[in-house]
């Protein structure tokens, strides 16, 4: 019920909230592993591309559906459009990627935990070579009872969290462990920053090689902007149906893809500075911050500690984003099926975990099980990245553009005003310039949600199936 819905307890609270579940995994465990892949700037550049011209415009909208209609994705989808019905199965898309997404993200996520509480024991982080550690990584991953027993603990805390609620679980965590994250990031930057070679690293990142680039990698960056963005499946939705009407969605769209998208970079140059001085491969996949980090902080005076730190900060990131996927699902169960936050939260969570055990699986016993040739976990991690997200961001592009009302759209995205500045203290004349750029920056931005992003998501998907190439 719309009237008993609770709310963020301040704006700064949604901030960090909504970035958290923006940086996650997916800036520190996969954005580097990608761009390593599909070599560096070149890639990199694209996902920059991605993000400015696309992710934002569709981050609004997202929080948008959110805020106006204060539903979960389905409901939300049903409400704006009283009448189409075939619109609340883009919602029931998201609550099911949100579930598939959280399924495997628990499983990396778990690893993570297992690095940082084996590290404080004593027993891990401490390698003669990279070969060593490498060798440490692939026999704890395909120990099932290693995995997931990491995996379950993971899933306990994030199932603790949500129980909370929204301000008393996810925006308490969040206003706690965000400040906490960027200070440790930055300590790591820092450090990588100071080795010998380091500069090879950041060559890396910021010299484009772009004969590795070609349709495929189009698709991977798009598709790393949405994961990234946690756009595209109803958790900015989610989130956005806890905003105050006098909170300006501009200008928080704006603050979280900037602070996703300085995390990520700020990662990578943390993590590649480390792999470029100590003389390692950028492109190790999967196990890039697992195989190498540990070696390369192995063979650091003080690395110990830096590693701990690290593992702490992915742990920390993990959290704060798999909070947002139990969130959606959550959210659903709660609106539309008036069940009670505790027992939805136990009873998905623990279907999430038991989902997730074949993907856990997928690197020990199950590793030769292949779906489309990919192990499942693999599998999962495409499918959900590369095509139901995006195709979730286009449907929700084609729904605010084409078929709700645009002035109640834009009416809307108007209110808590522009956020830049506050109004009421502006020189009249100033006023009507301010109103008259606002009403700008949202023609704008509508054009984009309406033309471009449909456009470029559905030509990448052609290009990258091989129709146009
Ligand atoms: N954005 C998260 C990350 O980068 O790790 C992953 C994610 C969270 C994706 C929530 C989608 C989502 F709804």
């Amino acid at each position: 019920m719309a009237e008993t819905r609770e709310h963020w307890g301040s704006h700064i609270g949604f901030i960090l909230a909504a970035a958290g579940s923006a940086i996650g995994l997916g800036n520190i465990w996969k954005f580097p592993y990608v761009a390593g892949k599909n070599g560096g700037a070149a890639f990199i550049l694209i996902y920059l591309i991605s993000v400015f011209f696309i992710g934002i415009s569709l981050v609004i909208a997202e929080i948008l559906i959110g805020r106006k209609s204060q539903l979960n994705p389905v409901g939300a989808y049903r409400k704006l459009l009283k009448g189409h019905r075939g619109w609340t199965l883009v919602g029931y898309l998201g609550v099911f990627t949100g579930f598939i997404i959280l399924s495997y993200y628990n499983v990396v996520a778990g690893w993570s935990v297992g690095y940082f509480i084996e590290g404080v024991r004593g027993s891990v982080l401490s390698f003669t070579s990279s070969e060593e550690a490498a060798d440490f990584f692939n026999h704890q991953i395909m120990n099932p009872a290693w995995i997931i027993g990491y995996q379950a603990i993971f899933s306990i805390l994030v199932l603790a969290v949500v129980y909370f609620g929204v301000a008393g679980g996810i925006e308490r965590i969040s206003r706690i462990l965000m400040p906490v994250f960027l200070g440790i990031l930055l300590i790591l930057v820092g450090w990588g920053i100071s080795l010998e070679g380091s500069r090879e690293g950041l060559s890396f990142l910021l010299k484009p090689n772009w004969e590795s680039v070609n349709g495929r990698t189009v698709l991977e960056a798009l598709g790393q902007a949405f994961f990234s963005l946690s756009l595209g499946m109803g958790a900015l939705l989610t989130y956005g149906s806890y905003l105050n009407k006098d909170d300006s969605i501009l200008s928080s769209s704006i603050m979280i893809a900037f602070l996703d998208t300085l995390i990520a970079l700020l990662a990578g140059v943390a993590i590649f500075t480390s792999v470029f001085a100590m003389g390692f491969s950028p492109d190790t996949g999967p196990g890039l911050v697992f195989c190498v980090l540990p070696a390369v902080f192995s063979k650091m005076p003080g690395g110990y500690a830096f590693g701990l730190l690290f593992f702490l900060l992915l742990t920390i990131a993990a959290l704060t984003s798999a909070i947002s996927l139990l969130e959606v699902i959550t959210s659903y169960f709660v609106d539309e099926k008036k069940w009670t936050r505790h027992r939805v939260v136990l009873g998905a969570g623990l279907i999430v975990f038991l989902v997730g055990i074949p993907s856990a699986l997928s690197f020990g016993p199950m590793r030769h099980v292949t779906v489309f040739k990919r192990t499942f976990f693999d599998f999962l991690d495409f499918l959900s990245s590369n095509i139901l997200l995006p195709l979730g961001g286009l449907l929700m592009a084609l729904f605010v553009g084409w078929y709700v009302k645009k002035t109640s759209i834009l009416e809307e995205f108007r209110k808590g005003a522009g956020g830049w500045v506050d109004t009421h203290v502006l020189h009249p004349v100033k006023q009507i310039r301010h109103k008259t750029a606002f009403l700008t920056i949202g023609n704008v931005w509508f054009f984009v949600v309406k033309y471009l992003a449909p456009v470029v998501i559905l030509l990448v998907f052609l290009y990258s199936i091989g129709i146009l190439s």
